[in-house]
């Protein structure tokens, strides 16, 4: 199994990779029709563009100096014929590559984020949400343009250049080498050029993903940060990230801008000496003044494929650099895999054992020592101890969230990483300390681990929980709309959907992890018997903060530094006078 510790976003970043390219050139192969078809086009739109200087040409010397101006409309309507053609070609081979790319960038983006949903906690632990986000925009919209624009447009800058110098060469080769002569300095100066532009544009791509990434954690985290004040804090930080990005805005445009006029100078110069030189040719009687006048054309047609073609290399890194930060999210593996030989549970008693289960969530440092625990079909079990001391790790293992490094965990005496996960998941509910409510109606947001399910048994559910009340004055009732982490439900609220959720799911064996501090107690109370409700015949394993909670579970397990240091129910363990009785003195003086 192949883990990532290291920081996932320092990858190396090599400029050319055979096997990186031809992967990325996979992603366009289901489209090389429609390729094949703008490359046509394109290929049409090419010639006809080089065809220009040399109708001028014609007009010149055989029409124009021999006054024939019946033969000069014959010409021009061919001049126009050619430029409606150049347009017509260039539509389509502009809209196909456009559309192949788009298509491309359309498939690369679905199976990245279908990667995602099956990819294991311990990866999302790792990682920015804003990194991952900056990935699916900042990279994928570099590949798009390498893949769209980029690979087309070098054939069709080569076709034009490689045109271009054979009709030059055929019209008057001695002319044509004088012409060439600037062509090293175009191409050294474009060289030279771009690969600063391209440094400078690679760090505008960079400092806008920590701009993203740092937003991201503002937004999510702004509640926090304006309860603690620290927003003089984080707006210096910010401006901080903010600030590099603009400067490397800057600079990038600085260079570019430093570099498009060179190019252009240099083409003003290639013209001059085509004038100065050709001029004697045509005094000399060695060329016509049609050639000159064409080749004033070609010159100017010859440098931009020259500066482009130098550009290609700079797009191609940066679509190296890109394919590889996306190919690396693709290459992890989910390490919470369903068994090749899976096993369905049918009925579910709800039994659970832990046999000296160890775990880590670095590979290091253990948070779990060898913890063994049996729990009866229905019996409650709660479990508490100091904070940091793993109880919320215990039940990401019996979810399967993560998987146990030792040891192992069953469910019905079935090894719970050889249950398919359907099984696994239909058996273990959780409710979670911070109820996720997705943007949606209240509905959707209580079928949302079993959809199918009908009007009747989510009023029935909410019902039960007690949900049905608060609902039934929300203005839509069911079908109003909630947003993003329920920011229009009160946390209390919110609860008690998480336990019509978990009630319509109907499982087993039911995890909870409770929160504290978020309700008041009026809502408490709610909330509490919604829990109630919710536990009736199930194996529970509350991670309790209520002592109503602790005190009527069947049996207490005292959690510490990694290890069950205590067990047994609440009278017993008050009895012994030891870590729980002092958990539990601490707790009442709180509430005084
Ligand atoms: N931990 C970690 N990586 C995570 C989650 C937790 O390294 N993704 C570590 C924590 O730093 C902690 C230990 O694992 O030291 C146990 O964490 P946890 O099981 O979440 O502790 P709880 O007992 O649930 O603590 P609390 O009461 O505060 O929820
Ligand atoms: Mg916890």
């Amino acid at each position: 199994m192949r883990r990532h510790f290291g920081d996932p976003d320092e990858i190396p970043v090599k400029p050319f990779e055979r096997g990186l390219f031809l992967r990325l050139m996979g992603y366009v192969k289901p489209f090389r029709k429609s390729l094949f078809i703008a490359g046509v086009f394109m290929l049409v739109s090419s010639l006809t563009d080089l065809a220009g200087p040399l109708v001028l040409r014609y007009a010149i010397d055989s029409y124009i100096i021999p006054r024939n101006i019946l033969g000069l409309w014959q010409i021009i309507f061919v001049y126009c014929l050619i430029l409606v053609i150049n347009w017509v070609s260039t539509y389509y081979n502009t809209y196909l590559a456009t559309l192949t790319g788009q298509k491309a960038m359309f498939a690369l983006r679905q199976k990245l984020f279908e990667h995602l949903q099956v990819l294991s906690f311990r990866f999302f632990d790792r990682r920015k949400a804003g990194k991952i986000m900056s990935r699916f925009t900042n990279d994928i919209s570099a590949l798009n343009q390498f893949l769209t624009s980029g690979i087309l447009d070098v054939v069709s800058d080569l076709i034009v250049l490689c045109g271009t110098i054979l009709l030059m060469l055929s019209m008057n080769w001695k002319l044509a080498l004088v012409t060439f002569t600037t062509l090293p300095f175009v191409a050294l100066t474009a060289a030279g050029m771009r690969s600063k532009v391209q440094a400078a544009y690679r760090d505008t791509r960079n400092t806008i993903a920590d701009v993203n990434s740092s937003l991201q954690e503002n937004i999510s985290g702004v509640r926090v940060v304006q309860a603690f004040s620290r927003e003089k804090v984080n707006m210096a930080g910010f401006e901080q990230i903010n600030r590099r990005n603009f400067q490397a805005n800057v600079k990038a445009a600085t260079l570019l801008a430093l570099f498009m006029p060179m190019v252009d100078i240099l083409s003003v110069l290639g013209s001059i000496l085509v004038i100065w030189y050709g001029a004697r040719l045509v005094v000399a009687h060695q060329i016509t003044v049609g050639i000159l006048a064409a080749f004033l054309g070609y010159v100017t047609r010859f440098y931009s494929p020259v500066r482009d073609l130098s550009q290609v290399w700079g797009s191609l890194q940066a679509a190296m650099a890109a394919s590889e930060r996306v190919f690396e999210i693709l290459d992890t593996p989910p390490e919470i895999l369903e068994s090749l030989d899976a096993v369905e549970l049918t009925e579910v008693r709800g039994e659970v054992e832990f046999r000296e289960v160890t775990f880590s969530y670095d590979g290091e440092s253990p948070v779990l020592d060898r913890v063994s625990l049996h729990a009866r079909p229905g019996e409650k079990i709660a479990l508490v101890g100091p904070t940091g001391a793993g109880k919320t790790s215990i039940i990401n293992l019996l979810a399967r969230f993560y998987d146990a490094d030792a040891g192992s965990i069953t469910l019905d005496g079935t090894e719970i990483s050889r249950l398919s996960f359907k099984s696994l998941r239909a058996a273990v509910g959780v409710v979670l300390q911070d109820t996720f409510i997705f943007a949606g109606t209240v509905r959707e947001n209580i079928v949302f681990g079993c959809p199918a399910a009908g009007v009747e048994a989510v009023e029935r559910v909410a019902r039960l929980t007690g949900a049905h009340e608060f609902i039934s004055r929300l203005p839509k009732g069911y079908e109003t709309q909630v947003m993003e982490r329920g920011v229009k439900l009160s946390a209390g609220q919110r609860q008690l959907l998480a336990c019509a959720r978990a009630l319509l799911a109907d499982p087993r064996i039911l995890i909870l992890d409770e929160a504290t501090s978020s309700v008041d107690v009026s809502s408490e109370q709610a909330v509490q018997r919604a829990l109630e409700v919710l536990m009736e015949g199930r194996t529970c394993f509350t991670v309790a903060h209520r002592l109503s909670t602790v005190r009527n579970a069947d049996r207490i397990l005292v959690i510490a530094e990694g290890k069950i240091v205590e067990e047994g129910p609440h009278r017993e363990l008050m009895a012994r006078k030891e870590l729980y009785f002092r958990l539990y003195l601490n707790q009442l003086k709180e509430l005084d």
